[in-house]
């Protein structure tokens, strides 16, 4: 028999969880205006809101956090991780930052301006709120296989190389900076980007001497599925597919919240000099000087550390294969989701789960407190509230998917807690026809409304 994965670690310190009544619940979501984000923690049982910055850190990386060097200037942290950042991804320049959106506020402040078409593959929300704040465009081009929930495909984070030409062709090369591929695809459900299409989107670009830059905040698990699911990197080591990955590229974003396993971090890299001169300047403005980027040295030592774990295979194996699971015991409560299931989190078909909803009243979000008011399980909305108003027309964007993200952590939930979420979810689908009405926008801001926005039940 062959045996199964486990985890490559095991658990040295423990956080105590409280349950509560749904009538706590009832009283909790309420007061919260029925926007997850103001809960505080204390009143969620199992937090999946996000797998960003909420990662278990290991011990070896608590260490660094002692050895960290609070320098202000050529701390020895800061070159612990410009080693890992030249090794492991090939990257010649870097600046830290305080976490994702500011690597992207850096690139974009010296690379986009308003007008601009920035294509890619279902840009974060933050990535899209940058360009759009810029006055520019971000332009999806993602495959259609993505948006079929049913679909089985094992890139559905990869570019529709026709799409993408289509842009390059019916503009001016001056008005698109840059191409942008986040690997995995969050927004579409931490789907993967093959190598294949990596290499092909590369080419392309260069082609029309268009920059190529991943938005990386969870590139190591991309890399896992590509020895996964692409024949020709069966045996290759996660590190040499993360190093192909990067050879591809111009640069990248990075969130080190998530494949780094760091609480608060981040970074820009790129092969550019001019380039890294210009971001530099924009780096000592809005995050700090360049080698500490708004963060302590004992963050850029836990990030060193963390990058390498990020890579381990086993580790990765174990991590996947949790969120593999969960979707098993969602799919025996017939409970209907992306699939596969990505590499962090398992997006839930709200508009599968809850038809008998109109758009307009949000299903994602109302299947989205349907499971905290059912077992105290938070998770986040990918949907009609997320995807915010059009910049020009302020009319709500209705998009293609109404999802529930499932986000799991890293290394810090066992399988009972993914069993416990499964049966939350199993008893919402099995009284899903008695849930018709959804929620009403009572307040909500200009952009990235989902954060800050109030709701109220419709009736
Ligand atoms: N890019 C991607 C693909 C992300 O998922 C995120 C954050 C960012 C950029 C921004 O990074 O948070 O460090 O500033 N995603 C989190 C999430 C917030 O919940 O998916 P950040």
């Amino acid at each position: 028999m062959e045996l199964p994965f486990a985890e490559p670690y095991k658990i040295k310190a423990v956080e105590p969880l409280r349950r509560s009544t749904r009538e706590e619940r009832e009283q909790w979501i309420k007061e919260a205006k029925y926007n997850l984000f103001n809960l505080p923690s204390e009143q969620v049982f199992i937090d999946l809101l996000t797998d960003s910055g909420t990662g278990a850190m290991s011990d070896q990386q608590w260490s660094e956090m002692m050895l960290g060097d609070e320098s202000y200037a050529g701390s020895a942290s800061y070159f612990k991780l410009k080693k890992v950042i030249g090794e492991l991804l090939g990257m010649p320049y870097f600046v830290p930052t305080h976490q994702g959106r500011a690597a992207e506020n850096l690139l974009f402040s010296a690379m986009i301006k308003a007008g601009d078409l920035v294509p890619g593959n279902a840009h974060f929300d933050t990535t899209k709120g940058h360009i759009e704040f810029r006055r520019a465009t971000a332009v999806d081009c993602t495959i259609a296989e993505a948006a079929d929930t049913n679909l089985d495909h094992p890139f559905k984070g990869n570019i529709d190389l026709h799409k993408l030409e289509e842009g390059f062709k019916n503009n001016p090369k001056d008005k698109i900076p840059l191409c942008i591929i986040t690997v995995t695809c969050n927004t579409l459900g931490g789907q993967p980007v093959s190598m294949q299409n990596i290499r092909e989107v590369s080419a392309l670009c260069k082609s029309y001497g268009i920059p190529v830059f991943f938005d990386a905040a969870r590139f190591a698990e991309n890399a896992y599925f590509i020895r996964e699911r692409e024949a020709a990197y069966a045996s290759h080591s996660i590190k040499e597919i993360v190093r192909e990955m990067y050879d591809q590229v111009d640069g990248a974003t990075m969130s080190s919240k998530k494949d780094a396993i760091v609480n608060i971090g981040g970074f820009l890299a790129c092969r550019d000099k001019e380039l890294f001169d210009k971001i530099s300047m924009y780096c000592i403005l809005y995050e700090g000087y360049l080698t500490y980027g708004g963060l302590a040295g004992r963050d850029l030592a836990a990030m060193a550390r963390g990058l390498e774990e990020g890579c381990d295979y086993d580790y990765l194996e174990a991590r996947i294969g949790q969120v593999a699971y969960l979707g098993k015991l969602l799919k025996e409560y017939g409970v209907p989701f992306q699939e596969p299931t990505g590499g962090h989190a398992v997006f839930v078909d709200a508009k599968k789960v809850l038809p008998h909803i109109p758009k307009e009243e949000y299903q994602a979000q109302t299947l989205a407190i349907e499971l905290y008011l059912e077992g105290g399980v938070r998770a986040v909305e990918i949907g009609a509230l997320l995807a915010d108003r059009d910049p020009e027309t302020r009319e709500n964007r209705y998009p293609a998917l109404e999802l529930v993200r499932l986000a799991i952590p890293r290394r810090v939930y066992t399988n009972n807690h993914m069993a416990f979420v499964a049966a939350c979810l199993g008893n919402i689908y099995a009284r899903h026809e008695k849930i018709t009405r959804g929620f009403r926008i009572t307040k909500e801001a200009p952009i990235m409304r989902h954060f800050t926005v109030e709701l109220e039940r419709a009736t």
